[in-house]
């Protein structure tokens, strides 16, 4: 199975250059999986929620899921990409799942980070799982990353692939996403972008790059520059993730004790 991420820089409010740069982007991709930056159609840094509802979209009527659509019906592919999502008067930071054959699945995004409190409702799916066949997917959005929780239960309800759309400003992730793969025995795609946005007077942020996949062994597959676009395919076999054991003596889910670790 060929697995990959497509890093870029959108241009904010930019919708249909952003959506027709990927277009570009995909047409000679040879893989079977792309996963796509959080936010990939209008950008990340909104300065109101009337602008973020104005340029979010409802799934799957929107511009960017059916561009996605017709991509991943003419390439035969799947498709994760961050965008906003529009629900009446809400709007989600979400990340969907499309295949050959339309929508599979959407994800709300379960912790927002900094000011996207102020803009989208917190994600009310949960993490859900998706087989497709070839491997099961994982959905989770950028910040997510930092509360092991949110990998943890992919990983539990089956993910092979934790497919990882992210706008990420902090540096930590792309090392803290070898501890996730490591401790759930999964592989992970984290496609983040780069550049910068600047908007309504509000600080600089600055977005790392360094997109990276890694094995359930914590190899690191391929990691992206910190400027640039970069799109990396690398081949996998996801069967390699439904082994959890270290050794003989241990296996990573069923030497777990939960009844140990008081919750909540
Ligand atoms: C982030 O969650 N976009 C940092």
């Amino acid at each position: 199975m060929k697995i990959g991420y497509y890093q870029f820089a959108p241009i904010f409010g930019e919708v249909e250059k952003n959506i027709n740069r990927v277009r570009a982007s995909l047409s000679s991709v040879d893989a079977d999986l792309m996963v796509l930056p959080e936010l990939f159609s209008t950008g990340y840094q909104f300065v109101s929620r009337e602008e973020a509802l104005e340029l979010s979209e409802e799934v799957p009527t929107g511009p960017a899921c059916r561009a996605l659509m017709e991509i991943a019906a003419e390439k035969g592919m799947h498709i994760v990409a961050g965008l906003a999502e529009r629900a009446g008067d809400r709007c989600y930071n979400s990340a969907v799942l499309i295949g050959p054959k339309g929508v599979i699945g959407t994800y709300r995004k379960t912790h927002l980070f900094f000011e996207e409190t102020l803009w989208f409702t917190p994600g009310d799916t949960g993490f859900n799982v998706y087989n497709i066949g070839t491997a099961r997917l994982g959905l989770m959005v950028c910040f997510d990353w930092y509360f092991p929780e949110a990998a943890r239960t992919l990983a539990l309800k089956g993910a092979d692939i934790l497919c990882h759309p992210s706008n990420l400003v902090l540096p930590n992730c792309p090392d803290a996403m070898i501890t996730r793969c490591l401790e759930n025995r999964v592989f992970s795609v984290t496609c983040n972008r780069t550049g910068y946005e600047e908007r309504g007077g509000k600080p600089r942020l600055t977005f790392i790059g360094k997109s990276r996949m890694v094995s359930p062994r914590g190899e690191i597959l391929a990691t992206a520059p910190t400027d640039g676009d970069e799109l990396a395919v690398v081949e996998i076999d996801p069967l390699r993730a439904r082994d959890k054991g270290l050794n003989v003596h241990n296996d990573l889910f069923q030497a777990r004790r939960p009844e140990m670790y008081d919750l909540k």
